[in-house]
């Protein structure tokens, strides 16, 4: 039996402003984007627990248009892990509730001893140089999925282990499962694409290991590292074209950054959620510039909370999570942003 979640959310006074969300005297806006307090949790309340997007039911090549249906959700639209960065001595483990009411390990990413479990690292280098993928439709879809090389800068003819080195500037890695959507289970997926499934569920933990150091470039996407989770029907269609109506990401599908570097040479991380609603807290994590940090992100779509924890040292990666871990850290004090709409 499943127990997990017992969620006590603080009762909140929250302001649509961002300024008054802050506490006093901490605002400060950076290119653009608005800070407050420096922290090492933030949850999310009211977390979208259900809702509708536009699935994609076909591309069409020759016209480069694309066709959908309105799609109901219900408990969370997660389904997928995407991670790129500037990041070293990375870690990753993502688990599902066991059916004894404990966490059980499926996937496991640790690039210290080359180990990878459960995960496939992919990236959008469809069908150049060669490589299995397609660039079918032009610029209206972009390029499509393909395996990634390993050290991220290119495409890869199958599957390879991501390396133990940093993920240069404007490179992006996505992490799927090692599922193949050939069983059909992934819906409509880009013909030609390489394609496997996310990690679905609408309760599900990541425990990420990781560190961001400066790069000190300044050209695009230049030393901004990000990490983030994206609905893997986005890349699973077209997540760089130019025609917005093949992919569900406008229509709220799916996006939670929850590192993000927004500008060179910041060293504050900030977390959003994009969907309906979309929003984002303006408290922020301190960037791993030096040692690697290990952090916890639980989504618990059915309780329509999400949690971002920046962990003490010395937490395991091993094949079981406890309930009362877990459930810790969506119970546990944090700054909490209310999601609005
Ligand atoms: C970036 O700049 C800092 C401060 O000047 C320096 O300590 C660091 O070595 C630089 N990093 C790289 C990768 O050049």
């Amino acid at each position: 039996m499943r127990t997990f979640l017992a969620v006590v959310i603080p009762s909140l006074v929250l302001s649509d402003r961002v300024a008054a969300q802050c506490a006093a005297g901490t605002t400060q806006e950076i290119s653009g984007n608005w800070y407050c307090s420096e922290v090492t949790a933030i949850t999310y309340a009211n977390f979208p627990g259900f809702g509708s997007y536009e699935k994609i039911t076909d591309m069409d090549v020759n016209t480069g248009d694309c066709s959908s249906v309105r799609y109901n959700y219900k408990g969370s639209t997660w389904s997928s892990s995407t991670t790129t960065s500037t990041s070293s001595s990375s870690s990753s483990t993502s688990t599902a509730p066991a059916s004894n009411g404990g966490w059980a390990r499926q996937a496991y990413f640790n690039a210290a001893s080359g180990t990878a479990e459960g995960l496939t690292f992919l990236n959008h280098f469809g069908a150049m140089d060669g490589i299995p993928g397609t660039s079918a439709g032009g610029p209206a879809f972009g390029t499509s999925l393909s395996y990634a090389s390993s050290d991220g800068q290119s495409g890869a003819a199958s599957a390879q282990v991501l390396s133990n080195a940093m993920i240069e500037d404007d490179t992006e890695v996505i992490i799927m499962t090692d599922q193949s959507c050939s069983d059909g289970g992934c819906g409509f997926t880009r013909p030609g694409g390489v394609a496997y499934h996310g990690f679905s569920g609408a309760q599900k933990v990541f425990l990420l290991e990781f560190s961001m150091p400066f790069t000190n470039s300044t050209t695009f996407n230049g030393d901004m590292p990000a990490i983030w989770l994206l609905n893997a029907q986005i890349p699973l269609t077209s997540q760089y074209g130019t025609n917005a109506e093949c992919s569900c990401w406008t229509s709220g599908c799916g996006e939670f950054d929850l590192f993000e570097v927004l500008d060179s040479g910041n060293f504050r991380c900030k977390s959003t959620l994009h969907m309906a609603p979309a929003g984002g807290s303006s408290d922020w994590f301190q960037r791993p510039t030096g040692g690697s940090i290990t952090a916890a992100v639980v989504i618990a779509g059915e309780h329509e909370v999400a949690a971002i924890r920046v962990l003490d040292g010395g937490q395991s990666f091993d094949a079981t999570l406890s309930e009362d871990v877990v459930s810790g850290w969506v119970n546990e004090a944090g700054s909490v942003f209310k999601m609005e709409g």
